[in-house]
């Protein structure tokens, strides 16, 4: 007698595919990269660190800076020769470029790059699927850079298992601060900030999976103004305390902020939310009245110095951080030296320097006065230096104390775990697996610039 065989037994087992994915840039690119890797999940993908071995490749790209966009295409080269190499062995590969360089160039990538199957800008992920289907039934080069209205969020599969006890939340998207230097206003478009429910339901989903600490993801988080309880609009405090009621959601954090939109209550926030974590990157970019006013950043250097004075009234040990670009066009020896002065004077437990670099469609761009290669780099070393002896005592003034560590990963030898102090500080210790995930008193015994060494409270 032979059983009936009931009908998942006849259907064939999905074919298993790869999708390599490569981000560039920022924090909210690592999210959507995470986004775009669950949407595929569902159809069938499983994510490879090989590239050789990818069905579907994907280059979540940058627009920030031209080093970044200009990677985009000297990595485009290798996938063309590695997609012609499968070909000969009868294996297909659909290269995909995602993200800003996706939303700026557009049509232009397939003209540069001919191999490229999909172009498709950060405001799409969720039709990833749909493109993947229409390229399989043999359509051409497809390129996607409208902003539709329906919410990508909502369309996207809810979340699948945390990779660590720490994950990235997307709560605002896009910037109408119109910085002179930055094309983002740009590619990701105007601020949209999602709604809080859709918010709070992610954050739960998130800690039933693990997840102990989330970081709110926004070009301009703190110009969040999602709908919130009887359709008003909510501002960024108002969502971290709703956060902050999530069982099990044990911290708090967000980035990245404008001086303009530091907003009193958002400010008490850092006073009365005990899982909002005292860190605030906070980007100032240029130290001078003059050259501030020509990125229209809308605030001076002395606004700027109140501000972290308020902070530190109501939050005293919040460590600092901050981005900070050198050779905006027109910037003089003394506009330099008024950013080192402004760098000493507040003490940044960390910061990103860049050189600024002139993007197309910029009105920077066009300014006269374009600072050289060479200017730029002695600046950028010299502030770096400065900069770099700021994180050292920064994290120096730690030796000596306890601090709860959430504990993320192995470290790089047996028998050590990395994880995070509340200052956002890397911390080494040794400690066994079973910590990961866990918050765990340790005494900081060791500081370098860019991380400290300890020993877990009762293993001592
Ligand atoms: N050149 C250099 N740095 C830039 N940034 C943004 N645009 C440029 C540019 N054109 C920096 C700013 C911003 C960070 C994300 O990148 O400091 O805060
Ligand atoms: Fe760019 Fe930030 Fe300025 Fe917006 S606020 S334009 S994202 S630098």
């Amino acid at each position: 007698m032979t059983a009936h065989p009931r009908p998942s037994d006849v259907e064939p087992a999905p074919e298993t595919k790869r999708v390599f994915i490569k981000t560039f840039g920022c924090q909210m690119n690592v999210y959507d990269s995470e986004r775009m890797s669950e949407a595929l999940a569902a159809e069938g993908y499983v994510e490879t660190a090989d590239v050789a071995e990818a069905d579907l490749a994907i280059l979540n790209t940058c627009h920030i800076r031209e080093k970044a966009a200009e990677k985009v295409y000297s990595d485009l080269g290798r996938l063309r020769d590695l997609k012609s190499l499968r070909a000969k062995s009868g294996k297909e590969t659909f290269i995909t470029v995602a993200g800003c360089v996706a939303q700026a160039e557009g049509d232009e990538i397939v003209r540069r790059a001919p191999a490229v199957d999909l172009v498709l800008g950060p405001q799409n992920y969720h039709r990833l699927p749909e493109f993947l289907s229409r390229l399989r039934g043999g359509e051409a080069a497809l390129v996607e850079t409208a902003f539709p209205d329906e919410d990508k969020f909502k369309a996207l599969p809810a979340r699948s298992p945390a990779k660590s006890a720490s994950a990235f939340l997307t709560v605002q998207e896009g910037c109408d601060k119109f910085c002179t230097f930055c094309v983002v206003p740009y590619t990701r478009g105007m601020e949209f900030s999602r709604p809080v429910a859709a918010l709070v339901e992610e954050a739960r989903a998130l800690v039933a999976r693990g997840v102990r600490e989330v970081t709110l993801l926004g070009q301009n988080v703190n110009g969040y103004h999602g709908e919130g309880a009887e359709g008003h609009a909510t501002t960024l405090a108002g969502l971290i305390r709703q956060l902050a009621s999530v069982d099990g959601l044990q911290r708090i954090r967000y980035t990245t902020s404008h001086p303009r939109d530091m907003t009193d209550d958002l400010i008490a926030a850092h006073a009365e939310e005990e899982k909002l974590m005292p860190y605030l990157h906070l980007p100032f970019q240029s130290g001078s009245d003059r050259v501030l006013a020509a990125m229209n950043r809308k605030h001076t250097a002395d606004d700027y110095l109140r501000l972290i004075e308020r902070v530190r009234a109501v939050r005293p040990d919040i460590a600092m951080s901050t981005d900070i670009i050198v050779g905006f066009p027109g910037e003089t020896d003394a506009d330099f030296e008024a950013t080192v002065d402004l760098v000493k004077t507040v003490g940044f437990a960390y910061a990103y320097s860049f050189k600024y670099s002139a993007r197309p469609g910029t009105p920077a761009s066009s300014m006269d006065g374009q600072v050289s290669e060479a200017v730029k780099r002695e600046r950028l070393e010299r502030l770096q230096a400065v900069l770099e002896d700021g994180h050292r005592q920064f994290n120096v003034a730690t030796v000596g104390k306890t601090m709860p560590v959430l504990f993320e990963k192995a470290g790089r030898q047996d028998g050590q775990l990395v994880g995070r102090s509340p200052y956002l500080q890397l911390v080494q210790a040794d400690a066994g697996p079973e910590f990961i995930g866990e918050i765990v008193d340790v005494e900081v015994r060791a500081a370098g610039a860019n991380s400290l060494s300890g020993v877990i409270r009762g293993s001592m």
